[in-house]
């Protein structure tokens, strides 16, 4: 199987996202310029994403009140993601800032931002001139790279050429990505983390519990797509999840399924959106929850304390 049908998942999850957004789920004001397309999906579609895109910005917010100005974040798999340009909408400071996908899916976004003046006047406002290469692009503080994340060598390469800095204290995300990875890459790459970075947190969103009839018909659909599922063995339950940090050399994990992360969002929130649209039956959005989760890990003392249930 070749990597086609994995980097199209960019295209479904971006449009996803910005299905979701055109009906109010959230606010992202970047996401239309990189997704032209919509496709109406059900309601627990949406929810669920609202559920994933609210779940792992808590973790970011954790992340930068903690890490403070030094702050970097490297995005694996980063595909249309739109977080650079709503952390700058809000202020918020980042050191550095690097996403990485294939180089296919990288040259499209570099091309998408190159033409549009509001998402380069925001990098540019930084500071000095953007590079642009077919796959890549460079400025002050946004780095987006084209490379396959199993080729470590390479990685660290272009990591370099991003200016990454190993003592500052760095968020690693990666949402719907490491499943289509071989466990012994995504081992190597955890590895070579822990082996690099003083400092870090990772937020892993994936599936989990995948071990029953829900999750052979999720599967089922992915692999249709022609996705090569990988990874997939990781993603057994929260366990299998937590496994891969500390057998990798990172301080310390948890996880809480996607059930846990949406009932202990701010209930305002999610009354907000459950209005948004109606809900034929409640089982089938728990049963969606039940099968994804966020997984962190970190390194070194600075992110032992992060949780999700005080918020
Ligand atoms: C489901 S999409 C998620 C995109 C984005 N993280 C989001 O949540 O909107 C998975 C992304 O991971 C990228 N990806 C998967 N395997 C990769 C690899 N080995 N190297 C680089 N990128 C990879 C795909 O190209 C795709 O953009």
């Amino acid at each position: 199987m070749g990597d086609e049908p994995v980097m199209a998942t960019n295209d479904d999850a971006s449009e996803c996202k910005r299905g979701a957004v055109q009906l109010g789920y959230w606010q992202d004001s970047y996401i239309t310029s990189f997704v032209k397309h919509i496709e109406k999906r059900a309601p627990e579609i949406n929810r669920g994403y609202f559920a994933r895109v609210k779940g792992v910005e808590r973790f970011v917010q954790k992340f930068l009140s903690k890490a403070g100005s030094l702050a970097q974040i490297v995005n694996f798999g980063a595909g249309y993601d739109t977080l650079y340009w709503r952390l700058k909408e809000e202020g918020i400071h980042i050191s550095n800032y690097v996403e990485i996908d294939f180089p296919n899916v990288t040259s499209s976004k570099c091309y998408m931002i190159k033409r549009n003046k509001e998402l380069l006047d925001i990098i540019h406002d930084q500071d000095g001139e953007v590079k642009f290469s077919s796959t890549d692009m460079h400025s002050g503080n946004y780095h987006c790279i084209g490379v396959d994340i199993r080729n470590l060598s390479l990685l660290e390469t272009k990591l370099q050429q991003a200016e990454v800095n190993y003592s500052s204290p760095t968020l690693f995300l990666a949402e719907c990505v490491l499943v289509y990875i071989e466990n012994d890459c995504v081992n190597r790459l955890l590895q070579w983390i822990a082996s690099k970075f003083k400092s870090g947190l990772f937020i892993n969103y994936e599936m989990c519990n995948i071990n029953d009839t829900f999750g052979d018909v999720m599967l089922g659909n992915l692999r249709a797509r022609g996705c090569n599922l990988a990874g997939i063995s990781s993603c057994k339950n929260i366990d299998t999840q937590k496994a891969r940090f500390l057998l990798n050399g990172w301080q310390g994990t948890k996880a809480w399924d996607m059930v846990q992360i949406y009932y202990n969002l701010p209930a305002c929130e999610r009354q907000r959106i459950e209005k948004i649209e109606f809900l034929d039956e409640q089982e089938l959005l728990i049963q969606l929850f039940q099968h994804y989760c966020i997984c962190i890990g970190w390194l070194g003392q600075d992110f032992t304390d992060v949780n999700f249930e005080e918020c």
